[in-house]
């Protein structure tokens, strides 16, 4: 049931605020992460040298925004890996290892495959899953179920948010459980993260009608880049993804620092880029890198339309276009920062009359390799 929306994937994009909140809930406790499944399993996490994370689609891009604060947080060193590549290679694990797999639906073959193959070669296996009693989780050691709720709409919106909350729960339990994050901090990261739904709240509140209405003025596009930084990267390449799969545009996504190093040349005049500007006053020096690379796109007449943060008054006089987000963290921008991109997918799909839901060629589940 749509509940009155025009489509599933406009439910599910304006129900990311609570999927990220029903994703929290009972997993936090004075300022604690308290995560009932993992009850016991400490074992799991104590004898780890490494974390792979595997996974497909939008569910890899949230693993490489996982990435940077697992890291951060645990000092566990990870890999983030598309399944259906991971498998094939004689990757080197054991005991050691634990693999991370996230799944919306849980039941896409390569990434089912890729656990199956994990723990046969001795790995600990974690599974992040937004389907109860779904065939991946069945044969994973561990469970962190995101609440996603269900998620109608073949590409995947609000289960990417969702996703993003659980890896980051996961990874300060797994902080305290092995003492490199201190209690100061953990709560200080839970209060960033209790502070998300509200915000994207307020992106859906204050700038959809603005994204949408821009998306519509976009509908001629032929090819949309995205570049970012850091955790931002990531998200340009779920930018670039939604476009593809809903829109059938020509999108691709880089690491702004890459830029000189290649995409550079891709820039005409009237190339729209979307650049994901990190925090001026929480990035330190990367802001300035990422606004000079908008300068050298825009010298090159590049049309920038810069997801950036609401105090940003540097960006403001270097874009064409600004899509606001509010103040966060460092690891918890992404969660905001990839809200505009999806409305931009959405819009710009609908300017030109495609099914949102149901994009040609696409299905939800894949359930072969
Ligand atoms: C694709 C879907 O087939 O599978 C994507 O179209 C999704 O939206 C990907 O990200 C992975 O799916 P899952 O269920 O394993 O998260």
């Amino acid at each position: 049931d749509k509940g009155g929306w025009s489509s599933f994937m406009a439910k599910e994009i304006s129900e990311e605020p609570e999927a990220v909140a029903n994703t929290l809930r009972g997993r936090i406790r004075d300022g604690e992460v308290v995560i009932p499944e993992l009850d016991g399993l400490d074992d799991l996490f104590a004898g780890i040298s490494r974390i792979i994370v595997i996974a497909c689609g939008t569910a890899a891009y949230a693993g490489q925004v996982g990435k940077y604060a697992i890291e951060q947080w645990t000092r566990i060193p990870v890999d983030v890996e598309l399944a259906h590549e991971f498998r094939y290679r004689d990757p080197v694990i054991g005991p050691d290892t634990l693999v991370v797999s996230i799944s919306q639906s849980g039941e896409t073959m390569d990434t089912l495959m890729a656990v199956k193959y994990a723990r046969e070669h001795g790995a600990r296996t974690l599974s992040i899953c937004n389907t109860q009693g779904a065939t991946i989780p069945r044969e994973s050691d561990a469970i962190v179920y995101t609440h996603a709720g269900p998620e109608v709409a073949v590409a995947s919106t609000k289960a990417f948010v969702a996703q993003v909350t659980a890896l980051y729960l996961m990874a300060l339990h797994v902080g305290r459980v092995r003492g490199t994050v201190s209690a100061a901090d953990a709560a200080a990261h839970v209060a960033e993260l209790e502070a998300i739904p509200a915000k994207i709240s307020q992106i859906l509140e204050r700038e959809q009608p603005r994204i949408e209405q821009f998306a519509h003025w976009m509908a001629d596009t032929r090819s949309v880049l995205f570049l970012g930084r850091h955790v931002g990267y990531p998200i340009a390449l779920e930018g670039a993804l939604k476009l593809k799969e809903l829109a059938y545009i020509h999108a691709e996504g880089f690491a702004a620092g890459e830029l000189k190093h290649g995409p550079i040349a891709l820039i005409e005049p009237g190339q729209p880029v979307f650049v994901i500007v990190p925090s001026p006053s929480k990035s330190g020096e990367m802001h300035k890198k990422v606004v000079s690379s908008i300068e050298e796109i825009r010298a090159r007449g590049a049309r920038v339309i810069a997801v950036a943060e609401e105090g940003d008054a540097a960006v403001l006089p270097k874009a064409d276009e600004v899509l606001r987000i509010p103040l966060a963290g460092p690891f918890f921008e992404p969660l905001l920062a990839v809200v505009p991109l999806h409305i931009f997918a959405m819009g710009l799909a609908t300017a030109k009359g495609l099914d949102v839901d149901q994009p040609r060629n696409l299905a939800k589940s894949v359930t072969v390799e």
